[in-house]
């Protein structure tokens, strides 16, 4: 209800300014006004406590004040105004406000909610970012669909938007993998046996289990790390194709997500920038040597050194992101970066970004970190060093096959039953982890998960079905929708990533909204007639997405685009049963 905030806030300051004349008060805004608890209260509520100093009364007799001088040039699209408690709370005319937002709903089609915020801005944003030569497990899915979900909120708001996959395909543990595969990757014969996910992922367990009673492994896997970055043949050769395989399978998981990337870019990219790196870093006086190792002490900032360089001469992780970050200015001029890696990653990229702050790059408080918890699956937090792995790819199959038996039990004679098992129970999965507060860990549970009746993805697309299906009887709405429909809440669900598509285009590819639904009666309409508890409660929902939409991106929160939908589509549906909407007689 941005446009009512923002009349109301005129509104207020003016007021106050003609019940105190005479006084320096701070102008209002938009966000000084909040929602009162209880709707019986009014639509808005202006707190008067941070008043009571400047103005020297308590907060209600402010609130009084300012009500008398409303009430006596009471604008049309204000209902009432009361004092209480401190609070003025003001109450809105349904009418107006059904008219305000019907018609900028109508006007915008599906853009609704969309602005041109970030128009002429860059955001990248980093996501998913899977190790190669390992499954992709289901462990990843939280970055993955967060990150995209960023990218199509911002994307939304105008700004371009550049999608980075940072693959993690080199450091160390590719030296284990090589020491590993050429130990036990050939068969009897000694031929070597091809380089599945599912043999290396193997392999590099049984690396780990040999290394603990034979240390030397650990030494040879460094030796065969190096001799892939100095490009030796044999060892390069066996990495692009671990690296080729990883590749087929996450782009098969992506696929099924709907999930795109404008760059696959992973850390051996900038290995021919190392060296260039360390050399700046040097140049700025603020690294050390430390047992033959290379750091950047970071105890001024109450963080642990950063160590660039072992004592071997082998780079880290820390190195390649420093050359990531670089990079990655220079060529995009990023407005934002955003960096979609779980919480145990922190203090890395503090440290990360403390070190750029030493180099001088001051573009350094563009970049952002954005954590997010665990995802448990049957209690076992997923980790990849054991075995006890999860495969996104066998939980998003399960989901469409435990839709599709829904489907065969409640609604036999469906068309198209496949498509929309796979909409609804990938959507299922990916709406059960945005739901979550970012920072929350999600334990995942089928139940939660496809649950029709409850707080799910199922639920926001057959509230979506129902009402395209009003759509479609009215006919106002398109006749070839999907069967998950493709007006209405497709929009909103679609700006946050939630609904599964194929994947999409390059960078500024239009985003998967559905065609325009003309409603050429909105301009006509009585809006007098709509005055209903339930489409008012409805209404004004509606009138918030842009605001939601904006604070998704300004706190780097997917989730509350999906609350905000299961909100809607819960008013959606109360107002659905309260009210008749077709055939409803004109009385
Ligand atoms: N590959 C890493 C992992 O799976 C995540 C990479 C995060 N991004 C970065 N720029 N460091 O843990």
């Amino acid at each position: 209800m941005d446009y009512f905030r923002g009349e109301a806030a005129t509104l207020l300051e003016r007021s106050l300014a003609q019940a105190f004349p005479g006084l320096a008060l701070p102008p209002v805004g938009a966000t000084d006004l909040a929602v009162p608890p209880d709707p019986a209260m009014g639509d808005l509520a202006f707190p008067c406590f941070p008043l009571a100093k400047l103005v020297r009364r308590s907060p209600q007799a402010i609130a009084q004040a300012l009500q008398e001088q409303i009430a006596a040039h009471r604008p049309a699209w204000l209902m009432g105004v009361e004092a209480l408690r401190g609070y003025l709370n003001l109450r809105l005319r349904p009418e107006t406000v059904a008219q305000q937002v019907l018609q900028s709903v109508a006007a915008a089609g599906p853009h609704y909610g969309a602005s041109a915020l970030g128009q002429g801005r860059t955001v990248v944003v980093e996501y998913s970012s899977p190790n190669i030569a390992k499954p992709f497990s289901i462990g990843h899915i939280r970055s993955t669909v967060i990150g995209h979900s960023l990218a199509r909120i911002h994307q939304f708001l105008g700004y371009k938007v550049v999608r980075i996959n940072h693959l993690g395909d080199w450091g160390t543990q590719f030296g284990k993998l090589l020491v590993a595969y050429k130990a036990w990757g050939h068969d009897r014969d000694g031929k070597p046996l091809e380089p599945t996910i599912e043999r290396l992922l193997e392999l590099y367990i049984r690396f780990h289990e040999e290394a603990e009673s034979k240390p030397d492994l650990e030494d040879q896997a460094r030796h065969w790390f190096r001799r892939l970055e100095q490009g030796d043949p044999e060892a390069v050769s066996l990495w692009q194709e671990f690296r080729a395989v990883s590749l087929q399978e996450f782009r098969r998981v992506y696929d099924q997500l709907g999930v795109g990337f404008d760059a696959y870019v992973g850390e051996s990219f900038y290995s021919d920038q190392l060296e260039d790196v360390i050399r700046q870093a040097q140049a700025a006086g603020i690294t050390q040597l430390s047992q033959g190792a290379l750091i950047v002490p970071l105890d001024d900032v109450g963080l642990p050194p950063c160590l660039l360089q072992k004592s071997d001469g082998a780079t880290l992780y820390a190195t390649r992101d420093l050359a990531a970050a670089i990079y990655r200015f220079r060529t995009y001029h990023f407005d934002r970066m955003f960096y979609v890696v779980g919480a145990p990653q922190a203090l890395h990229f503090q440290q990360i970004f403390a070190v750029l702050r030493k180099m001088g790059y001051d573009w350094v408080d563009r970049c952002r970190h954005v954590p997010f918890g665990v995802i448990r699956f049957g209690d076992q937090v997923v980790s990849t060093r054991r075995g006890n792995l999860v495969f996104l790819e066998d939980v998003l199959n399960r989901a469409v096959s435990l839709t599709s038996q829904i489907i065969a039990e409640k609604n036999p004679d469906l068309p198209n039953k496949e498509e929309v098992a796979r909409q609804v129970g990938i959507g299922a999965v990916i709406f059960a982890d945005l739901r979550h507060g970012r920072l929350n860990d999600v334990d995942f549970s089928w139940e939660d998960v496809l649950n029709f009746d409850g707080a799910t993805g199922p639920y926001v697309q057959y509230t979506q079905a129902r009402a395209a299906s009003i759509l479609r009887k009215s006919g106002l709405g398109r006749q070839d929708e999907g069967l998950t429909g493709a007006a209405g809440t497709a929009g909103t669900a679609g700006a946050a990533g939630i609904q599964p598509g194929g994947e999409e285009g390059g960078n500024g590819a239009a985003l998967s909204t559905p065609a325009p639904v003309s409603v050429p009666q909105v301009r006509d309409a009585d809006f007098s007639l709509l005055t209903g508890q339930e489409e008012f409660a409805l209404l004004k929902t509606l009138g918030d997405f842009p605001a939601v939409i904006r604070q998704a991106a300004e706190q780097a929160e997917p989730s509350l685009v999906a609350r905000y939908l299961l909100d809607l589509c819960h008013l959606f549906n109360s107002y659905y049963h309260a009210e008749r909407v077709l055939g409803q007689p004109r009385d």
